[in-house]
């Protein structure tokens, strides 16, 4: 109980900021390093970047600096997928959990964990894909509640942002407040992304002793009706402020498993999807039906907000130390069981 980890924080953007405040706050864990990628970052101290007191650890932008770091375990979230770079840093001792992913094995990754699987044995190590979605709300969460069930039909997980409410750089990064034609021309963070989704369905089939058949997608666009303003812009009225991904998975020849991403300004738009505020739920079709909802409290103006990001990064922190005591390989939420998290009480 009394053992501190020492800690990487990579990347502190959305999701690296709320790991890298936790590894601070957190008595488990002892801050070791922080890499970042922005130049007005490094030298920075690390306290500094999350508004805390100095920590006397500085970031760096030096990547072979942190490679030769002594620590247990790398906090792993930078913008894009680097499987070369979680691989230099499996082999030089530190075990990984990761919010890119991959998250649970399939034949989209397979290449990826090879190489990942290969690093782990090399230095001894353990790697963990681990976020909201993927990593959670898709998989640990229904797999728990299938528990509960004399029979399955059905699953259906749905997450449901109002970025009206919770803005961030996902509005840019998703394609709100381009046209359509705009928004099917060209990339962008969501393309592609079902197949990573498709590791949470993977895990939720094979626990339940079945296969993946296909997958299938659909996505439906809304259109800002008015202009919509918020924290940090503004959608123009006839382009993109809503976005709902559908992703299927078919098990036996039926859509087994539905994945929906609704993610939205407001709710002048059309079509308007009547959603009202953030949350994620879990619905299970079967013997017993059941449902499930999940989300943050009221704030004082009576808002819930939007705590997928949150919840990314601590997914990953309150994994930590149950990876950095697994054996090496990758540690999927199977081997996991039921994490015990460090240092989460404690006085504020
Ligand atoms: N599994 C899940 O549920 C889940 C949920 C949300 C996000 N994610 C993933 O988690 C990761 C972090 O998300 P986020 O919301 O924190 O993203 P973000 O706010 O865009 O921050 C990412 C950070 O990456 C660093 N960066 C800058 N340029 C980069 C480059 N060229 N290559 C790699 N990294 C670069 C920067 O770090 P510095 O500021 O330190 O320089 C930046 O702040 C993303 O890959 C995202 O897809 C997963």
């Amino acid at each position: 109980m009394s053992k501190s980890y020492r800690v990487i924080q990579w990347a502190t953007g959305t999701v690296g900021s709320i790991s890298l405040r936790h590894i601070i706050e957190n008595p488990a864990y002892e801050l070791a390093g922080v890499l970042v990628y922005n130049p007005a970052k490094s030298g920075v101290d690390a306290g500094d970047i999350v508004g805390l007191p100095k920590t006397g650890v500085l970031a760096t932008n030096d990547v072979e600096k942190i490679i030769a770091t002594d620590a247990d375990c790398v906090h792993f979230a930078p913008q894009f997928q680097d499987i070369d770079m979680v691989c230099r840093l499996l082999r030089s001792g530190k075990n990984v959990v990761s919010t890119v992913g991959p998250f649970f094995p399939t034949e989209h990754n397979a290449a990826a964990l090879k190489k990942i699987g290969a690093a782990c044995q090399d230095g001894g190590t353990s790697f963990h894909g681990c976020g909201i979605h993927p990593g959670f709300i898709g998989d640990i969460l229904p797999m728990t509640l299938t528990r509960l069930q004399n029979r399955i039909d059905r699953i259906e997980v749905f997450e449901i942002a109002n970025k009206l409410k919770s803005p961030s750089v996902y509005i840019q990064f998703m394609g709100f407040g381009q046209t359509p034609e705009e928004f099917y021309s060209k990339p962008n963070v969501m393309t592609g992304s079902m197949e990573a989704f498709s590791d949470s369905m993977a895990l939720v089939v094979t626990g339940l002793g079945k296969k993946i058949e296909k997958l299938s997608e659909k996505l439906e666009l809304a259109l800002a009706k008015n202009d919509i303003h918020y924290d940090g812009g503004v959608i123009r009225a006839g382009t993109i402020a809503g976005e709902h991904y559908e992703w299927t998975a078919w098990v036996e020849s039926k859509p087994f498993m539905l994945f929906h991403l609704y993610y939205f300004l407001g709710d002048d738009m059309e079509p308007n999807w009547n959603l009202g505020e953030s949350r994620h739920r879990v619905v299970i079709e079967g013997d017993p039906s059941i449902e499930m909802t999940l989300n943050a409290l009221p704030d004082v103006n009576g808002d819930r907000h939007f705590l997928g990001i949150t919840w990314t990064a601590l997914l990953g922190n309150t994994a930590m130390a149950a990876v950095c005591e697994a054996k090496p390989g990758l540690v999927t939420h199977f081997d996991l069981g039921v994490v015990q998290p460090r240092g989460l009480i404690r006085k504020h």
